[in-house]
């Protein structure tokens, strides 16, 4: 039987493949991973065990359970001042969900959507799942990758539906200025188009507070996630804002797909909201010492990166080497132990860099760096 021929051109993650062949070898440090290595902290975990033992393990309301969207509103309020209903708050398995959600729901065959170039790749993924065109917008390195206004209404045609952004970005830790969230709004704004600002880095800051996009555009769907803010991916929680009118299509979607999340990760998100969020502080100020070590041995050793002033990923230009990016990831893995991700994994754009992750003990991160230093 044909496999239908929405999937047949979703592409494989080159993140995978990699792991593949280094689950094969002994001794890898794995500097690959999107994923903090901290455990979810235990008043959260705390939260879901309790559920548990009091019976909460029933279906739950399709959008989420009431307290939790309202603790999401009141956390758009206190931190952005903005207002979200909890009618337009939906609960979803993860961000991944959210974002494809949002393709599923608001995009039609033969839309365009511009993505950004590098990217986390469920977003053109997403968009060959409905048919729709990407069309790439290079984020510079001389821009320190900050997607720039001008560079956005260059790409817009009439067939334009959407912009995805990302800030603090995934792959390269670049972040916004202030008037980018503005220029950039505007321009969705001018040209009626939905503005999808994943926004699951958040938290994962270094003197630096991210603008909300939603501030700026009614028509911005915001989509987050507890998994880097509260080391819960395991977990399965996320969250898509959006106006009434387009989060009701994605609800949709959602109660067929998914019908609703499980109780005790909600119970355990409701309680890491309510928190006095020193539990993120603590991990981000762990995340910045490996930030700070590690751009500074990698512009060392000759690999020149920018200071990342959010996530935990930073972005190297290894195009001194004279190899390409799938050739560096492969020869550090052969002959290091070491995985870091190719940039291409992100897009034709991320040719000449790689992703490394700091999110992983400060002895790994060493270790590894000084293992990469003795190649090159
Ligand atoms: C930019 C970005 N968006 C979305 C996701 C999906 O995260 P989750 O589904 O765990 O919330 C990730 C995961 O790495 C990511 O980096």
């Amino acid at each position: 039987m044909m496999v239908a021929k929405r999937v047949q051109n979703v592409v494989p993650s080159k993140i995978r493949e990699l792991f593949e062949k280094a689950s094969k070898m002994e001794d890898v440090i794995c500097l690959g991973i999107g994923e903090p290595d901290f455990d979810t902290p235990k008043f959260i975990k705390d939260a879901a065990i309790r559920a548990l033992k009091i019976g909460k393990t029933k279906y739950t309301p399709n959008s989420g359970i009431p307290k939790l969207r309202e603790a999401v509103a009141e956390k758009y309020k206190k931190e952005y001042g903005i207002d979200v209903d909890t009618d337009e708050i939906l609960m979803t398995a993860g961000a991944y969900e959210a974002v494809y959600l949002t393709f599923q729901a608001l995009i039609n065959e033969g839309d365009e959507v511009i993505v950004p170039d590098p990217a986390f790749p469920c977003y053109p993924n997403d968009a060959t799942m409905t048919g729709a065109k990407s069309v790439r917008i290079a984020l510079k390195e001389e821009n320190e990758f900050r997607l720039i206004p001008e560079d956005v209404n260059e790409k817009i045609t009439k067939k334009t539906k959407m912009l995805i952004t990302c800030y603090p970005n995934n792959p390269t830790g670049g972040v916004l200025k202030k008037e980018d969230y503005k220029g950039i709004s505007e321009i969705c704004e001018d040209n009626n188009i939905f503005l999808l600002s994943d926004d699951i880095y958040e938290k994962i800051v270094y003197d630096y507070k991210p603008q909300c996009f939603k501030k700026y555009y009614d028509k911005t769907i915001i989509t987050n996630s507890f998994s880097k803010t509260y080391a819960m991916t395991g977990w399965r929680i996320g969250f898509a804002i959006a106006e009434k009118e387009h989060i009701t299509p994605m609800l949709r979607v959602h109660q067929y797909a998914v019908a609703c999340l499980n109780a005790p990760a909600q119970e355990a998100a409701y309680e890491a909201l309510r928190s006095d969020q020193s539990c993120v502080a603590s991990m981000v100020k762990e995340y910045r010492k490996r930030r700070d070590y590690t751009v500074k041995k990698l512009n060392d050793i000759g690999l020149k990166t920018i200071l990342p002033k959010g996530t935990f990923y930073c972005y190297p230009n290894i195009q001194f080497t004279g190899m390409s990016s799938s050739r560096f990831s492969e020869y550090v893995l052969k002959k290091c132990r070491v995985v870091v991700i190719p940039g291409n994994a992100f897009g034709e754009n991320g040719e000449g860099f790689v992703r490394i992750s700091f999110a992983t003990e400060i002895e790994k991160i060493k270790e590894a760096l000084d293992r990469i230093e003795n190649v090159i």
